[in-house]
């Protein structure tokens, strides 16, 4: 795989919760289920995102807005595919749709211990604005980090 193999972002809808689970689950040691899945794409403002390469699904991307706030609930690139630049195709797409549905300011937490994800967040601009010590199952530090998104 390369970074020049075609790229398609799709926008997924409520019928979509278990390729986005099997996505997850090859991206993430603990994996979400279908049924969380299903309970975000019922919920207004969720963007659900799925990325294909070359015809393959290889990536996720899920986010909420509220009102003028949003979250990543979730990015993920499946490990063959790494490093070819879907991660930041993805962000940049799921940012998209959130600014134009109202968000002026993007949020997101990441492990203090998850290396690649927090360069993405530097590299885009995230800035850090709290800790949350023992966040996650494994122990490790969440970072929560805030992007300004500006006017439309
Ligand atoms: C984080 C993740 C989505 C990045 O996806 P990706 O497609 O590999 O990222 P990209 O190729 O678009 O990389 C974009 C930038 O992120 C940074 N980055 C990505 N992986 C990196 C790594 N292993 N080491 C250091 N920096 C890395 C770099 O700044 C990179 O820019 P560059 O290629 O110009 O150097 C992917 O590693 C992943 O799915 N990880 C497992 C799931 C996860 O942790 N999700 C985030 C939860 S908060």
């Amino acid at each position: 795989m390369t970074r020049d193999a075609p790229v398609a972002i799709h926008d997924l809808g409520p019928a979509a919760a278990g390729l986005l689970a099997e996505l997850h689950a090859l991206c993430f040691d603990r994996p979400w289920a279908e049924s969380d899945f299903t309970a975000l794409l019922a919920s207004p403002g969720t963007v659900a995102l799925v990325a294909e390469r070359s015809g393959e699904p290889a990536g996720l991307a899920v986010g909420r807005v509220v009102l003028d706030e949003a979250e990543v609930l979730t990015i993920g690139v499946v490990p063959a595919a790494r490093r070819h630049g879907l991660g930041r195709v993805l962000m940049a797409a799921l940012t998209a749709r959130l600014h134009a549905a109202g968000a002026r300011q993007l949020h997101l937490e990441v492990s203090e211990i998850n290396r690649p994800a927090s360069a993405l967040y530097h590299d885009l601009g995230f800035v850090v604005t709290g800790r949350r010590r023992g966040y996650y199952a494994d122990g490790s530090t969440a970072i929560t980090m805030m992007r300004l998104l500006g006017p439309a």
